[in-house]
């Protein structure tokens, strides 16, 4: 891509309000896509085998992909787009990273699946146990959504008791229980759960907290009518699914104090923020050690493998050992196995996260000094190579303040982007990922890109 071509909005329209922006959307010829995606549509619902694809809320159809190499994203028409999606979070290291298809091919000439136990699964497993010390025993599964579920089963199988409590706007996979209050793909789509088919019995044994507030928080946990019910409490130590939120420490460490008065397991959702924020992820981050902890998206660098791990008389309940039953025909496949480890090894290279920051500071930065000059009301929110650009808001440390974005603002900056060449995840509540395959050349485009946006439509 040349920057000509990114620029082309710009140079040649002269933008100047947020209502002529919105109507140069996507100058991009997208035929093709938008053809395939009408066929893809007769026989997938929505056209889409995960809903957010849809880019519900945008006025436009997806792009359908035709193949991708480290920070660029082809679609099936020839368009060009610098990725910040990065498949939601995986693909740290960036698309089809050399390194990363070496393992894949090396393995797949051995088989590409057994059903049985293979030695690579050993392999990652002691890497993970080594970088992560909360976790004593792992086990691998292949989405983390069945990490999560599967967490908290074990969860109650080892309290006896049978009361989740989640945080709102915070998502766990879509296993029933967790669609209640769950953040990004499902906000706004029924009024009492996130999803129609979910009994009331379920739902009734999930209770929804408020993310970050301490007080009402503690005063619920240790309510002795709750208290000796609840078998787990689950978060996203740093939520992506509302937008980049970190949690605030001393809420972290409440939890973490009440789970250990009442007895229940503090599980931590790192399916994004394992080894995304640090190779320890957010419990090294903040010093908090928790009961479980889930993992996914990074762990198969790529390939479709997650986890769920933590201290060893809980794991050991686990069938062939203990009671609690959990099984998968392709869990620990050798190949995501062997892609998995490949990319947690080059995680390791001295510096490796703090240059992700600096590349990701190279967006944020300017941007935040512009939003503090201007003294307009968005702000950009950011734990290391994650971040959000937020709406309408100066701060947003729940889903409360997260309802009172702008969606529509948001909406015409994603067209706005997406006629340019950029690919930003299609979804307020959802976070942006710098990978190591960012250049230079192409973060300070879309810095630029930005800036000129924030310029004009203020
Ligand atoms: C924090 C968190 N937990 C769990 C999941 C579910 O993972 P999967 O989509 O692999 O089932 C996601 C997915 O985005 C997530 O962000």
């Amino acid at each position: 891509m040349t920057s000509e071509s990114l620029y082309h909005l710009q140079k040649s329209d002269q933008l100047q309000t947020s209502t002529q922006l919105q109507k140069k959307v996507a100058p991009l010829n997208r035929a093709k896509s938008q053809e395939i995606y009408k066929r893809l549509c007769e026989v997938i619902p929505g056209g889409v085998n995960s809903p957010v694809r849809a880019f519900k809320g945008l006025d436009m159809s997806p792009m359908v992909i035709e193949k991708a190499l480290a920070d660029t994203i082809y679609d099936v028409d020839g368009n060009v787009f610098i990725d910040y999606c990065g498949s939601w979070g995986p693909l740290i290291h960036g698309h089809a990273h050399p390194a990363i298809l070496q393992a894949a091919t090396q393995q797949m000439a051995k088989g590409t699946t057994f059903g049985i136990t293979s030695a690579v699964e050993e392999m990652l497993a002691r890497k993970v146990v080594e970088l992560m010390p909360s976790i004593e025993k792992i086990r691998f599964v292949s989405s983390g959504t069945e990490a999560t579920m599967s967490a908290v089963r074990l969860a109650r199988g080892f309290t006896k008791r049978n009361i989740v409590v989640k945080f709102i706007g915070n998502y766990h996979g879509h296993a029933d229980f967790f669609l209640i209050q769950a953040g990004s793909g499902v906000v706004g789509l029924t009024a009492t759960s996130s999803s129609a088919g979910i009994p009331d019995e379920i739902i009734s044994q999930t209770v929804c907290l408020p993310y970050n507030e301490i007080e009402v928080c503690k005063q619920f946990l240790l309510d002795p009518k709750n208290s000796e019910s609840i078998a787990a409490i689950i978060i996203e130590p740093i939520a992506g699914n509302m937008g980049c939120v970190p949690a605030k420490k001393e809420f972290l460490k409440m939890l973490r104090e009440v789970t250990q008065c009442i007895g229940a397991v503090l599980i931590f959702d790192e399916v994004i923020s394992g080894f995304r924020v640090g190779l320890g992820g957010a419990q090294e981050m903040y010093g908090i050690a928790p009961d479980m902890t889930c993992l996914g998206k990074i762990i198969g660098g790529g390939f479709p493998a997650a986890a769920f791990g933590g201290r060893h008389e809980i794991m050991d309940c686990l069938a062939p050992l203990g009671t609690v039953y959990q099984a998968g025909t392709l869990s620990g496949n050798p190949v995501a196995m062997a892609t998995g480890l490949q990319a947690l090894n080059m995680l390791e290279i001295d510096g490796f996260y703090d240059e992700l920051e600096r590349k990701a500071n190279i967006i944020t930065e300017p941007l935040r000094e512009l939003f503090n000059q201007k003294k307009v009301s968005n702000c950009v929110q950011q734990v290391g190579s994650m971040f959000t650009i937020f709406f309408g808001r100066t701060s947003v440390a729940n889903m409360e303040e997260g309802g009172m974005l702008n969606l529509e603002n948001f909406a015409n900056f994603f067209r706005y982007m997406f006629a340019n060449g950029v690919y930003i995840p299609p979804a307020q509540y959802e976070a942006w990922f710098v990978s190591s395959a960012h250049t230079e050349e192409h973060l300070e485009m879309t810095r630029d890109l930005i800036l000129n946006y924030f310029e004009f439509t203020r």
